[in-house]
């Protein structure tokens, strides 16, 4: 039995370097690029990404998580967009009514789609 160990984790190791040597780098999807070149210009302002940073608004790491959450009834996908939209409806704790309205006017369909698949990236 002693004897059969190190051949099995030779073999194991043999089995990986038959693997192919480097898995190719997934290409990022379009539309959350697209998504993540929209918050930069209209909302990185007020938003950061990286944890418990408040600019004007609450960080946004992990939102995609929080958003399944937040309303009793509304998906995070629901909820993403209506903080967009209508951010007046749910505030976050501690924070005020302040941000911009006039997103629903300012961002093409296209755009309001990609922002939320981008949102919905950061688990
Ligand atoms: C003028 C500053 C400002 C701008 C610009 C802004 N926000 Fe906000 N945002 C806030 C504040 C303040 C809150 C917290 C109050 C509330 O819930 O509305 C908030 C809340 C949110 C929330 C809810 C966060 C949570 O943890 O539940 C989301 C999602 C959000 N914003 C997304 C966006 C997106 C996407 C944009 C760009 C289209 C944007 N915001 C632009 C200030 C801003």
């Amino acid at each position: 039995m002693k004897k059969i160990i190190p051949i099995l984790i030779a073999l194991a190791l043999s089995a990986c370097s038959a693997m192919s040597p480097a898995e190719p780098t997934p290409t990022p999807d379009p539309l959350v690029l697209q998504g993540q070149q929209v918050f930069n210009a209209k909302c990185a302002t007020c938003h950061a990404l990286v944890p418990d940073t408040i600019i004007i608004g609450p960080s946004l790491n992990g939102i995609a998580t929080r958003a399944e959450t937040r309303v009793e009834g509304q998906t995070a996908d629901e909820y993403i967009q209506l903080s967009i939209l209508r951010p007046g409806d749910y505030l976050v704790e501690g924070f005020n009514n302040v941000m911009i309205t006039n997103f629903s006017k300012e961002l093409t369909n296209e755009d309001m789609n990609a922002l939320v698949a981008f949102l919905l990236t950061l688990k």
